[in-house]
C-alpha cells in the first residue's frame, strides 16, 4: 500500500489504472470495510482502490467535536492494509488548506434543510473538501454511504452542476446486530446511551412498516418510539422527497424518513426509504 501525505505527491501520481476512491475521516470501522469491499468490486482486479483520511475542519461547525474527533492513525493504516487498499492519502490540515483560503464550494438548495439547518456551514465544508479530493486524486468513481443521505444527494448535485466526470456509488447503511448504524461517533456513547441508541432504527422500521400515507403520521410513530429512550433528544424527524429533500405531506415511492437524535452530546443520524 502506497501512503501519500502531500498534494504534490498525489498529483504527480499519474494513474493509468481505474481508480475508485473512498473518502473518509478515519476512525475506520465495519461500514468503511464495506465501502472498501464495494470499491474493490468497482475497481476490478486491475484497478486501484484509494482511501483518503482527512478530518476536515471546514465541515465541523464551531463548538462541535473537531478537536475530540477520534484519530487512530496507526490502527487506520493497518485497517487499510488489511482491507487491500492500494493507495492511502492522508494529508495534514496545512497541506489541504492555505491560511488565506478564499474559495469554497457552496451547494445552495439541498444544503439548507435537515443537517444543513442544524449544522450551518457543514455542507460547504463537505463540498469543498470532496471537490478538492476529486481534483487531487482524480478518481474514476467514488463511494459514499447511504447513512449520510443528504451528503450523498448534495455530492451528486455538485458533480452534476460542476461537471465532475466521476461516478458516484451509493453503499447501503451497515448496521450492528441490534440495528444501530455504524458511525465513528458511536464510540462517544456511554454504556447507557449505547444501550438505548438502537431505538433509532427501531423507530425508522416501525414508521416505515406502519403503512401510513400521511407523512405527519409516519413522523408521529417514529417520535413516539424514540421517546421510549429517556436519553434520546430529537433534533429532527422528517419525511422528504429523496431528490429535492423538500418535506412531503403524502408518502410516495420516492420518500425518505430521516432523523437526527442526540444522546448526550453525541448526535446520531439515520434514515430509511419509504414507499
Ligand atoms: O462522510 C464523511 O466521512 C465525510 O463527510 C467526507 C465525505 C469524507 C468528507 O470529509
Amino acid at each position: 500500500m502506497k501512503i501519500l501525505t502531500t498534494v504534490a505527491q498525489a498529483q504527480a501520481q499519474l494513474h493509468a489504472k481505474r481508480r475508485v476512491l473512498v473518502p473518509t475521516m478515519g476512525a475506520l470501522h465495519r461500514a468503511h470495510a464495506e465501502l472498501i469491499r464495494v470499491a474493490r468490486e468497482h475497481a476490478g482486479r486491475n484497478g486501484e482502490v484509494a482511501v483518503s483520511i482527512f478530518v476536515n475542519p471546514l465541515q465541523f461547525e464551531p463548538g462541535s467535536d473537531f478537536e475530540r474527533y477520534p484519530r487512530p492513525e496507526s490502527a487506520d493504516e493497518e485497517f487499510c492494509r488489511n482491507a487491500g487498499v492500494d493507495l492511502l492519502f492522508r494529508p495534514s490540515v496545512a497541506e489541504m488548506y492555505a491560511d488565506n483560503r478564499s474559495v469554497f464550494v457552496d451547494e445552495s438548495s439541498l444544503a439548507n434543510t435537515l443537517e444543513g439547518r442544524s449544522r450551518p456551514g457543514h455542507f460547504r465544508g463537505v463540498c469543498t473538501v470532496v471537490a478538492k479530493l476529486f481534483n487531487i486524486l482524480s478518481p474514476d468513481a467514488a463511494l459514499f454511504g447511504e447513512k449520510d443521505f443528504q451528503q450523498l444527494a448534495i455530492v451528486r448535485r455538485m458533480l452534476r452542476d460542476l461537471n465532475f466526470k466521476i461516478g458516484i456509488v451509493a453503499v447501503p447503511t451497515v448496521r450492528e446486530e441490534d440495528g444501530l448504524a455504524y458511525s465513528s461517533r458511536n464510540q462517544y456513547l456511554s454504556v447507557q446511551e449505547r444501550k438505548q441508541a438502537p431505538v433509532l432504527y427501531k423507530a425508522l422500521c416501525a414508521a416505515a412498516n406502519a403503512g401510513k400515507k400521511s407523512a405527519a403520521d409516519v413522523v408521529a410513530i417514529a417520535r413516539e418510539i424514540i421517546r421510549e429512550a429517556p436519553l434520546a433528544a430529537i433534533d429532527y424527524v422528517e419525511v422528504v422527497d429523496a431528490e429535492n429533500l423538500q418535506p412531503v405531506e403524502r408518502v410516495g415511492l420516492n420518500s425518505v424518513l430521516l432523523l437526527a437524535v442526540f444522546f448526550g452530546k453525541t448526535r446520531l443520524i439515520d434514515n430509511i426509504r419509504l414507499g
